[in-house]
């Protein structure tokens, strides 16, 4: 039998204060009519003052566990995705594991912006393939907002705070993670990035996007993994029961749904209600739709997300 993480269960937390498009379009020049044509975004959560991103992940976390049935201190492993750190360092992951009283195991962040939550699933779930970790948490937590220009309509516009966590255990069968895929291409950093850092300028900087540059590199590169998890597991796309995608543009998203021939019912979307939350936005819609019943035991997820580095990947779990 073979060793594998399986999703116990999953948890999520958004931030009280809702933006709608007309709130951004009294303070930029933008309406609610371009913004969900071009992406489907109706509106986003933003985080309070002193409402870190540590405390958005711990909140999700805990509901994760509280689904999971899993005891805090059952956790011996925690990996954060975040490209919203509380600070420089410590990890945010041992701000979490402080908050949630683990005082064993090892916690880190994982940095892989949008693409971080599948970053973040492969590490988590290679550990537990080795016997390095029984029960892990693996949490895609932003406030994003923090790192915006809201003198850019361009960026402004498409992005949230929230959280999302999965408690993954080590189970032998063949439910749990079947395969993770994971691509980086260094070469395209300039379509979408961040212009500071400790390192560079000494400020924290805000988000550049080339868009239209990205958009076309998300299609491709997108579809590009979906095949080759699929591959991997000697799987054809009907096979699918559902896709959580990253949440970034719903054109993006209905595009990976036509390639593969999946109708709309099996796609779990949330970028209306939540836009992009980077590294929050495949464990948010996956506790969604795992909250709301309607991914089940067995059931086949493929999810997948892209995000500056460029990074992107895909994950096959049979829930
Ligand atoms: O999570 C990381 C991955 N990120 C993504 O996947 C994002 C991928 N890219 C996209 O989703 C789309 O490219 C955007 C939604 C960012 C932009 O959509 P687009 O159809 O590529 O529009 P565009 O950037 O080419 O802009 C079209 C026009 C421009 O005006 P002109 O030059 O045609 O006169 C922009 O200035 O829309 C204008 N524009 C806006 N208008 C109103 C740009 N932002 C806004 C805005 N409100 N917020």
């Amino acid at each position: 039998m073979t060793r594998r993480s399986v999703i116990l269960g999953a948890g999520a937390y958004l931030p009280e204060r809702v933006v709608t498009n007309d709130d951004l379009a009294k303070q930029m020049d933008t309406t609610d009519e371009w913004i969900v044509q071009r992406t489907g975004i109706r509106q986003r959560h933003v985080a309070a003052e002193g409402e870190f991103t540590s405390h958005l992940a711990a909140k999700a976390s805990e509901r994760a566990l509280a689904a999971a049935g899993v005891k805090a201190n059952e956790v011996d492993l925690i990996v954060l995705a975040t490209t919203t750190p509380d600070e420089t360092f410590p990890a945010t992951a041992t701000r979490v594991q402080a908050m949630l009283d683990i005082t064993r195991g090892a916690a880190f962040d994982v940095q892989a912006v949008c693409a971080g939550f599948v970053y973040a699933l492969a590490v988590a779930d290679n550990f537990i393939k080795a016997g390095q970790a029984e029960t892990a948490l693996v949490i895609g937590a932003e406030t994003f907002t923090r790192i915006l220009d809201w003198n850019d309509r361009g960026t402004a516009v498409l992005f949230g705070d929230g959280a999302g966590a999965v408690v993954l255990r080590a189970a032998y069968g063949d439910r749990g993670v079947l395969s993770t895929h994971l691509h980086s291409d260094g070469r395209t950093h300039d379509a979408l990035y961040v212009d500071g850092g400790p390192s560079s300028t000494g400020k924290v900087g805000h988000v550049r996007m080339a868009g239209k540059e990205v958009f076309k590199h998300a299609v491709s590169k997108l579809a590009q993994v979906i095949q080759e998890a699929l591959d991997a597991n000697g799987m054809a796309a009907k096979e699918i029961d559902w896709l959580v995608p990253h949440q970034a543009n719903r054109r993006i998203i209905d595009g990976m749904a036509e390639k593969y021939g999946l109708p709309k019912e099996k796609v779990v979307v949330t970028v209306d209600r939540h836009a992009n939350t980077s590294a929050a936005s495949v464990p948010l819609a996956l506790a969604e739709a795992i909250g709301d019943g309607r991914i089940k035991p067995g059931q086949i997820v493929v999810i997948e997300a892209i995000g500056g580095g460029l990074a992107w990947g895909a994950a096959l779990v049979r829930m």
